[in-house]
């Protein structure tokens, strides 16, 4: 290669190319496939190499809990495609939401947070901060101008996820962040803005683009995409991701590199996939929404939705995402009989995989809530959430139509 080829600026790429090939652009030799760096030490040259360690400097490996070059690799991507500064893998989505939050608060601190969350997260800010001197209060997406009231000086972190779990709400991006720079204008103190983008993915939706400061985003789900890998990611500016590698190094929810190196190869088709879940799902809601057994859809894509508006601002990447909510006729009970019945689509707990996903939240995601609680959360029992697959559509609308006849 000649030397003087000068490589694109990958920041300037599309979203597939970067998610591709990351900034690997440069010619250079070496394996197409990123090597799996499975190893939990490294040698040092001698002595001097601790020293230098010692002394902060970051191209000395020493422990895979703190850095491995396969999970470097897919942070680099990672970064590239969120378009933040830095990004951070972990284990998993709870390890990277935890140690984020962790990172940024401490004894007598506030989040606020939208109360319609992925169940696991709530219940660490119900169970888990409290013990720590954390509290968490709840503003409600339609009333995002009380920011201002709800928050203090003790406010860290203003914490939200669109389209929600499981019940596809919209959270106004855009709303809350003015809210939230009026409220640090009135408190003079400075509030991380932390999205969980899980459900949408950088594909349809950036919050960074839309004025958030940071990203969460459970792996396991679309960036991984296979059913096989269980992951988390952190992204915003170097000083934020800094913190919650300090936390991560602590807690010790760092990833594997095998998974690393499973999601890298995912990332490869990451945008293929989004776009195939994205207009599978919006047929198969319009297809839904007619069914007599279906009492309603939940989907930011269909013009029937509430915040349909909202989503076809902040949702500009192509699509409202592979996640539909219905409520079936018959409560639980027909939840159950419904997933029962399914064939092509599994009876699995998780969500974006490439192989269409149904779970009831009331035993899924949403296990553990009072009454009162699911009735905040606006989580029914005849709920069944759908993730979308990449199968053939007409397969998928025949294994729905089957299993609501039997209703
Ligand atoms: C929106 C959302 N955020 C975070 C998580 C947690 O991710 P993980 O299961 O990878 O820990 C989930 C899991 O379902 C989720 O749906």
């Amino acid at each position: 290669m000649p030397k003087t080829r000068k490589p694109p600026d990958p920041r300037r790429l599309g979203v597939a190319t970067r998610a591709i090939h990351g900034a690997r652009l440069f010619p250079q030799r070496g394996p197409v496939a990123p090597p799996i760096v499975q190893t939990s030490t490294y040698r040092l040259a001698d002595s001097r190499d601790a020293v230098r360690y010692a002394a902060g400097d970051p191209g000395v490996l020493v422990y895979s809990r703190y850095h491995n070059p396969t999970v470097g690799e897919a942070e680099e991507r990672l970064a590239l495609l969120m378009r933040t500064e830095k990004a951070l893998l972990f284990s998993s989505g709870m390890a990277a939401i935890s140690s984020a939050i962790l990172s940024v608060t401490g004894s007598g601190d506030e989040i606020l947070s939208t109360p319609a969350l992925y169940g696991g997260t709530y219940r660490f800010f119900r169970d888990v901060l409290p013990r720590l001197g954390i509290r968490t209060r709840y503003v409600r997406p339609d009333r995002l101008e009380e920011i201002p009231r709800m928050t203090s000086r003790r406010t860290r972190v203003v914490y939200f996820e669109t389209p929600t779990n499981p019940t596809l709400d919209i959270v106004d991006i855009q709303a809350l962040v003015r809210a939230t720079r009026a409220a640090e204008r009135k408190h003079g103190k400075r509030i991380l803005i932390l999205a969980d983008n899980t459900f949408a993915t950088v594909i349809n939706q950036n919050p960074i683009a839309l004025g958030a400061d940071a990203i969460t985003e459970s792996a396991t789900k679309y960036l991984g995409g296979h059913s096989d890998l269980l992951g988390g990611v952190v992204a915003g500016s170097a000083h934020f991701v800094r913190g919650a590698h300090t936390m991560l190094k602590y807690l010790g929810g760092c990833a594997d590199p095998f998974a690393a190196f499973l999601l890298l190869r995912s990332l490869n088709t990451f945008e293929l996939r989004v776009h195939r879940q994205n207009s599978s799902a919006l047929a198969l809601a319009a297809h839904l929404e007619k069914h007599p057994k279906v009492n309603f859809v939940l989907y930011p894509g269909l013009p029937s939705h509430p915040h349909h508006v909202v989503a076809c601002r902040q949702m500009s990447g192509g699509g409202f995402g592979g996640m539909i909510t219905i409520e079936v006729k018959g409560g639980v009970r027909g939840a159950v009989r419904f997933c029962d019945a399914l064939s092509v689509a599994v009876n699995a707990m998780s969500l974006g995989g490439t192989e269409t996903l149904v779970s009831i939240p009331v035993y899924s995601s949403h296990v553990n809530m009072t009454a009162g609680e699911l009735k905040r959360h606006g989580v029914t029992p005849g709920m069944v959430r759908i993730s979308v697959g990449v199968e053939d559509l007409e397969d998928l609308i025949a294994d729905v139509d089957r299993a609501l006849g039997s209703l």
